[in-house]
Formats: structure tokens, C-alpha cells, sequence
């Protein structure tokens, strides 16, 4: 292996030369307490934290900063911290969506502009891991991904909840005056009780599990839960790891390849991912210049056994057990036959070498493949006269009798408009209706909100009905379930086939051939087509408008079409 030397180093070119600038940019270095001895000829590594006091699910990045500063210095580095778009999933409105991409931006820019040979990325909950490893795949200097680790389960009463999954049914069992309001306060305060991201396999569980088996993280990090002290010792890893990755010139395009990105996809199948696995994996698939569409994560669902007994998708566990029953190492290593075990990763080993030695501990919690919860059907991928880019469902977490259906559209142009309907107790609706959600895509939403599980109206969950065929051209939170068709591609704002729907239309979901049409006659809808009228923009100025001017579809990725990889040569290093 070729090792850099000092003069090599990208910061050299800030700090070596006896010039005016470069002895501005040491002074300044001076001026925070630091000596050269502690810079001079050696990788300095950037810390990109996303610690902020409005992200939950990061509050114990501040520390873990410092314990990856201690392992960049015991292996010769040098490390500054920054700050980095924290994009919180639970307090971000109208959605964290719409800002995945301003951190992907923040995170090039930054990483081009500073004198930074390595970066550390801090992130975890749901958009701040595509938002960060899409920025530094095109920033293109060594990485390495610190996942903020699953909070611990949560518990009420006895009860073990999951995050999101427990609140939705807690609230459908208040809806249906279930149970009391001292109790629906225990669930409030039991279900989130420490530092860490969604403890079920939601969005930023799928998300750092899918760092992780592309080879961005240290082997199994992302299963180590938030508070457990080997999170401590894994964040001083990195800081160790990274220096190294600096001398080995192991930057993300030796990693990131296609046999990367399908061990990524087929990992995140066989753990009943998040449906948003599918729009970020494909964007930060195309910023490595991987070409991975829709199609190649239907083969992969088809053919993918869900052995995760984790919820949603699974019934039992949550992130804790998945961690003690062995972690993702050890699912992954179950997997070994079907993944491209030659990828290189941040160890500077091969995938195979990072799973040499993985056991599993508990054969409920990570299933053998000859005992799946359920033998494929993570997502699919469905098309037709409603969906003719594309549309993305997760059978796993759908009541089985809703796979093939025909029924009557019930159809809602925006939100409130559905969220009055719904509470209606008289609302003229049947279990066998398809729910119609529209204007709630990329640029409908605006931003692609969470909205997808639309929630069953209240004269139906009164009858104890909990789950009925619903569509939207939004995305669902990672921890939700039902049968939910979600992405509808194109969305409906941008005149996609969804906008000609009407209310009574019968609609057809047929998921073993993986269908999704309305059952109306071309000729009617030419005609409605030509009545179609585009809404009004969503934003007139700032970054919903640049938003709104360059998001590309879900079936893309939804990145901004000029940072796409396609788009041209990233800018050179100002050197000045
Ligand atoms: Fe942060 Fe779920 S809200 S991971
Ligand atoms: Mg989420």
C-alpha cells in the first residue's frame, strides 16, 4: 500500500508554504491555542458534528466529539470540530426533507473550502446520514461515518414501545377511547428515554445501517446503542481510523462502487428498511456514480429474505436486542452468499474481513435464512397508470388481504382537507375505499413529507378496523406500517397521472404483479388532462425556491439536479 507523505497532505498547501497567506492561516491557528508542533505535517481531520440542542436524537455528540478528538490525536492527526446542519427529524417543519439537501450542500462546500485531509461525520437521525455522505462522496477526501446509535428500548407500564410504531397505535387505541389519558401520558414519557436515534428499524435505523454495509462506518457501529460505552470507544476509533485513512489516500470512490451500494440495498432489504431507504440510497448512489434505480431494489426485495425480527416490519425486537443478538455484523454475515464480500472499506479490509468471526447470539432476534419473518417482500416496486415512473409499497407491513384490491378512491387534495375528513364520525367511507392522498410529493408537499400513512378515518377504527389501501405521492416515517403505497412517481403537482384521479374511480393495487392503475378509459383521462390546471408555486423566494426550481423526482433521488454527478466536474480547490 502507497502511503502519502506530510508534503502530500491537502492542508499542506494552507500551512507549509512561507508565503503571506499561509502565515495568516498559521497564526490563526495560534490565535486558538495551538503551537505548530500540534498542526504542522500532520492530517487534519474535521469533525462535522450535527450536535444540536434541538436534535433529541443527538444530544451525546458533544461528547463523543471529544472522544473521537482523543483518538485523532493518539494517532498523530490534528482535529477541529464543526457544525453542520443538524436536520432534525422531530421538530423540522414542514418536513426535514426539504433540508437533507441543504446539508448535503453544507457538507461539500465546507469540506472543499477548509484545509481538512480526513472528516469524521456525526449523524444519525433520518436525513442527516444521506445528507452528510452525499456532500462528502462529491467533497471526495477520506470519511469515515459516525452513526449516533440507537436510543435504548422504550417502556411503559410493563410495556416495552417502540418509537413511532407504539405512538400510531396508542393514538388509534385513544381514537377508538381505548385508553385513558394517564396513560397515553406514560407512553409520552416513556417512549423516547435516552440519547440515540428511533430505536425501531426506522428511516435512520435503515439509514446508518446502510453506512455501515457500504463500508463508510467502523464494522457493526451502527447497532451500538447511544449511551452504551462502547460508543465512546467506537467514536475514539474513528478518530483513530481516520488519520490512517489520510497516509492510505482511502477516499469514498474506492468504496462507494456498485458491489458497495448492492450490499447496502440488500442489507437494508433483509432488515425490513424504511421506505425512505429507496429515495436516499439512490441518491447517494448517483453522487458515487452508481448507476442503482427502482428496478434494481425490486429484484432485491424479490429475492431478499427479511430476517430482522425488529419492528415494524418485524414483531418483537427493537435496535437493543438487535445489538445483543449480535448486530448488524452478524446479520450481514448470515447474508455473506449474497453480498460482494471484495469491497473495500474503512478499515482499509475487505468487507469479508470485517465479517470474519461475526456470530449471532439470538436466532429470533436475526433469523436464519431458513426461518425468515417473512421469506422476501421489504419493498416493492409498482407501476402503471397511476405510477408510470414508479411507486414504492412495503408488503411486509401490510395486512396481507390488502396485496391484490380493487376499491373505491376516496381522493384529498391536501392535508387538512383529509385530516377534517377523517375525524368526521359520519364520513361516508368503507374498509374496502383506497385513500388518496396528492399534492404531497417533492415539490407538492411541499419538501416530500412524511404524510404517507394516511390515518384511517375514525368511523372505521370505531368498527376496529386498523389498516386499509392507502396512496399518496408523499413518503412514511421508517417506524409506520400499513398499506401504504408511497413516491408516486410523478407526483401529482407536477400534473403525474394521481392528479387525474376522482373520488368514486375504482382503483387497483395488484402488488404479485406489481400494478397500480385506475380503472378509467384513456379517453376520459385525455380529458381530464387537458382540464389539469398547475397549482400556484409553494415559495417565491429563498431556499423553497431553490428547492422547488432543481429537486428531481423520488424515482431519482430527489437530489438538486445540479449536484448530480452528471451535471459536471466539481469545482477545483481555490488557490489563492
Ligand atoms: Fe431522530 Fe427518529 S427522530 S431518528
Ligand atoms: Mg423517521
Amino acid at each position: 500500500m502507497t502511503r502519502k507523505i506530510k508534503d502530500q497532505l491537502r492542508s499542506a498547501r494552507w500551512f507549509a508554504p512561507d508565503d503571506l497567506r499561509s502565515f495568516g492561516h498559521r497564526s490563526r491557528l495560534m490565535q486558538l491555542g495551538y503551537g505548530e508542533e500540534d498542526f504542522m505535517g500532520k492530517p487534519l481531520i474535521g469533525i462535522l458534528n450535527t450536535w444540536s440542542e434541538i436534535n433529541s436524537c443527538h444530544s451525546h455528540f458533544r461528547e463523543r466529539a471529544q472522544d473521537v478528538k482523543r483518538g485523532v490525536l493518539q494517532a498523530g492527526g490534528f482535529a477541529l470540530e464543526m457544525p453542520a446542519l443538524s436536520v432534525d427529524e422531530s421538530f423540522t417543519k414542514p418536513t426535514s426533507m426539504l433540508y437533507r439537501n441543504m446539508l448535503a450542500m453544507e457538507t461539500e462546500e465546507m469540506i472543499r473550502s477548509h484545509p481538512f485531509d480526513g472528516v469524521v461525520l456525526m449523524g444519525g437521525c433520518d436525513k442527516t446520514t444521506p445528507g452528510l455522505v452525499m456532500g462528502a462522496i462529491t467533497a471526495g477526501i477520506p470519511m469515515i461515518y459516525l452513526p449516533a446509535g440507537p436510543m435504548l428500548r422504550g417502556h411503559y407500564a410493563g410495556r416495552i414501545l417502540g418509537s413511532g410504531s407504539d405512538a400510531w397505535k396508542f393514538w388509534d387505541e385513544r381514537r377508538a377511547g381505548k385508553i385513558s389519558d394517564a396513560e397515553w401520558l406514560g407512553v409520552q414519557g416513556g417512549i423516547a428515554r435516552s440519547a440515540g436515534t428511533c430505536m425501531t428499524m426506522g428511516t435512520a435505523s435503515t439509514m446508518t445501517a446502510i453506512a455501515d454495509a457500504m463500508g463508510l462506518t467502523l464494522p457493526g457501529a451502527s447497532s451500538i446503542p447511544a449511551p452504551d460505552a462502547g460508543h465512546q470507544r467506537m467514536s475514539a476509533e474513528c478518530g483513530r481510523r481516520i488519520v490512517d485513512m489520510v497516509w492510505e489516500d482511502l477516499g469514498p470512490e474506492r468504496i462507494i462502487t456498485e458491489g458497495a451500494v448492492r450490499n447496502a440495498a440488500t442489507v437494508a432489504m433483509a432488515t425490513g428498511c424504511s421506505t425512505n431507504a429507496v429515495v436516499h440510497l439512490i441518491a447517494m448512489a448517483r453522487r458515487a456514480g452508481v448507476d442503482f434505480t427502482l428496478d434494481d431494489l425490486d429484484e432485491l426485495g424479490r429475492t431478499t429474505p427479511l430476517i430482522a425480527n425488529v419492528r415494524p416490519s418485524g414483531q418483537d425486537y427493537l435496535m437493543e436486542d438487535f445489538f445483543y443478538a449480535g448486530g448488524l455484523r452478524a446479520l450481514m454475515k448470515r447474508l455473506e452468499d449474497r453480498l460482494d464480500t471484495s469491497c473495500l472499506t474503512v478499515t482499509g479490509r475487505t468487507m469479508g474481513e470485517n465479517l470474519d468471526g461475526a456470530e449471532v447470539y439470538n436466532d429470533d432476534v436475526i433469523r436464519p435464512l431458513s426461518n425468515p419473518v417473512y421469506a422476501e417482500g421489504s419493498l416493492a416496486v409498482l407501476r402503471g397508470n397511476l405510477a408510470p415512473s414508479g411507486a414504492v409499497i412495503k408488503p411486509a407491513a401490510c395486512d396481507p388481504k390488502f396485496h391484490v384490491h380493487e376499491g373505491p378512491a376516496l381522493v384529498f387534495d391536501s392535508y387538512p382537507e383529509m385530516k377534517e375528513a377523517v375525524n368526521d364520525p359520519d364520513l361516508d367511507v368503507t374498509p374496502d375505499h383506497v385513500m388518496v392522498l396528492r399534492n404531497a410529493g417533492p415539490l407538492g408537499g411541499p419538501g416530500f413529507p412524511e404524510w404517507g400513512m394516511l390515518p384511517i378515518p375514525t368511523a372505521l377504527v370505531k368498527q376496529g378496523h386498523r389498516d386499509m389501501l392507502r396512496i399518496s405521492d408523499a413518503r412514511m416515517s421508517g417506524t409506520s406500517y400499513g398499506a401504504c403505497v408511497l413516491h408516486v412517481a410523478p407526483e401529482s403537482y407536477v400534473g403525474g397521472p394521481l392528479a387525474l384521479l376522482k373520488t368514486g374511480d375504482t382503483v387497483r393495487l395488484d402488488l404479485p404483479n406489481r400494478r397500480l392503475d385506475m380503472l378509467v378509459e384513456e379517453d376520459e383521462l385525455d380529458r381530464r388532462r387537458a382540464a389539469w390546471i398547475r397549482p400556484d408555486p409553494r415559495f417565491q423566494r429563498g431556499w423553497g425556491w431553490m428547492f422547488s426550481n432543481h429537486v428531481t423526482q423520488a424515482d431519482t433521488g430527489c437530489d438538486f439536479d445540479y449536484l448530480e454527478r452528471g451535471h459536471g466536474p466539481a469545482a477545483g480547490e481555490p488557490d489563492i
